[in-house]
């Protein structure tokens, strides 16, 4: 028995009496997806390492140990040459073991005045900052890709719907527009969420402290985080950074799903304003004529995948008591699913949104349709003195009667629209063309081609100024 111990021992067998079963032993192991963690882990191990031997704990000699076994121990990981052991449970353990083994007994000092609970949380909040500076800068990437094709088509004239009804017609610029601005709201998110996960647990030991003299913000600086977690039971045991983080991604998912929709709206050959980049999409196995817009389909379906990952935090965390309990262990692969998940969505679409090829005479057709300048009628008539609510009447009179004949409200002449309001003059015609409508709309927000041009502007400052 002692032997079989010996051999596969975990660093806390010694209080045990029988060997850990062997599905127990997979079930309870986390290697498998927690390595993803490995340089952070060992980032974090040589910051607390050099704070020991600053605090006196160990020597100059010990950290000198852990500094060469460390380096190694990177390459072999970089390289794929580390022998990962589901034996030594998760990503610690295994960095932990093979660190004596390199150095013997300074790795044995390492972990004084640290438990795993505070490693793994730091880790994680470690891993999570980095990811978050990626998906900062690939969101960045997918505003200025929208910014480049609205201004390319900051006059361009397409419907715009409410209820998918043709409601007015509006700049594509401005449309475009609007994706960029829910873009940059979840940059601003991801911001935040980065400040609160930027707090150091490190110190906070298993649960309630340590008994040694650490400088905790020896360790923080080293490690670039901005504040100490300030209560040790918090700091080990709550993953709101990591849920947040799913928020937010749940946001920017549900951005990018919404847009998606569009995309596919518009590539129909019913529709037919854009036309989406070949490698961006793919064809039947039966149907020869078929072109299917794939990427944003699947964008739309993984969105619902993250949303999951968020809920399923959420009910990790729900019934908690404090401190540490090892349901937290499932917190990563959601988690990571979601990182990844959000970073090839944003990654592609930054490519797919450069690759849009716009039919412009598509959408100029179909904003000309459906009485799309009824609204601009009315307001002519209520700057010629006529109430709003008359003038609105007077408009739904005179569309009723242009969809009886089949024909638009310019069509049906001057004399006949007078019908409907004798303040009608000759100058109707003009407000009843696209290009006006939209130029008349010319004030911040709007959609005049002079102020989606400002707004390029406006955002392009503001990407330059973040840096991204
Ligand atoms: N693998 C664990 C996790 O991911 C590390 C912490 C384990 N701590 C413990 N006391 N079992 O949460």
């Amino acid at each position: 028995m002692t032997d079989q111990l010996s051999k596969k021992s975990q660093a806390w067998s010694a209080r045990f009496s029988e060997p850990v079963d062997e599905l127990v032993k997979r079930y309870t192991a986390s290697v498998d997806f927690d390595r993803r963690l490995a340089l952070f882990d060992i980032e974090a191990s040589l910051a607390h390492a050099a704070m020991l031997e600053s605090v006196g704990l160990i020597g100059a000699d010990d950290l000198g140990a852990i500094r060469r076994g460390m380096a190694q121990i990177r390459g072999e990981i970089e390289r794929g040459a580390f022998a990962w052991s589901v034996d030594l449970e998760d990503v610690h353990l295994n960095i932990e073991k093979r660190l004596t083994e390199l150095v013997g007994e300074p790795g044995k000092r390492l972990h004084t005045a640290r438990s795993r609970n505070d490693q793994v949380a730091t880790d994680l909040r470690l891993w999570l900052r980095a990811n978050i500076d990626d998906t900062l800068q690939l969101l960045a990437s997918l505003q200025r890709a929208l910014l480049d094709l609205a201004e390319a088509n900051a006059g361009t004239i397409l419907p715009g719907f409410t209820h998918l009804q043709v409601a007015q017609p509006i700049t594509f610029g401005h449309h475009l527009l609007a994706y960029v601005e829910m873009f940059a709201r979840d940059a601003e998110r991801f911001a935040e969420v980065r400040s609160r996960t930027n707090r150091l647990p490190l110190g906070a030991a298993a649960l309630a402290g340590t008994s040694y003299p650490i400088d905790r913000m020896h360790v923080a600086r080293a490690l670039g985080f901005e504040a100490l977690c300030a209560n040790s039971l918090d700091a080990v045991s709550d993953r709101d950074f990591a849920i947040e983080y799913c928020a937010a991604a749940s946001l920017a998912m549900m951005h990018v799903s919404r847009l998606s929709e569009e995309l596919v709206l518009w590539m129909s050959p019913r529709v037919g304003f854009i036309d989406l980049a070949d490698r961006f999409c793919t064809g039947s196995s039966i149907m020869p004529q078929k072109k299917n817009p794939d990427v944003p389909e699947l964008a739309r379906g993984k969105t619902g995948r993250v949303y999951g990952h968020l809920v399923a935090l959420l009910t990790l965390m729900k019934g908690q008591p404090l401190a540490y309990n090892k349901d937290n262990q499932e917190d990563k692969e959601p988690l990571f699913d979601t990182a990844d998940t959000l970073g090839d969505t944003l990654r592609i679409f930054a490519d797919l949104v450069g690759g849009i090829r716009v039919r412009p005479e598509r959408m100029r057709a179909a904003a000309a349709e459906g009485f799309s300048t009824a609204t601009d009628l009315a307001d002519y008539l209520v700057r010629k003195g006529l109430a709003f609510r008359d003038a609105h009447e007077a408009v739904a009179r005179a569309v009723r009667a242009a969809a009886e004949r089949g024909v638009d409200l310019a069509e049906l002449g001057v004399d006949t629209l007078r019908g409907f309001s004798p303040l009608v003059g000759d100058d109707v015609l003009e407000v009843l063309e696209l290009d006006g409508s939209v130029a008349s709309r010319d004030h911040p927000g709007g959609t005049a081609p002079a102020r989606v041009r400002a707004a390029i502007a406006a955002h392009r400052a503001r990407l330059a100024a973040a840096g991204a």
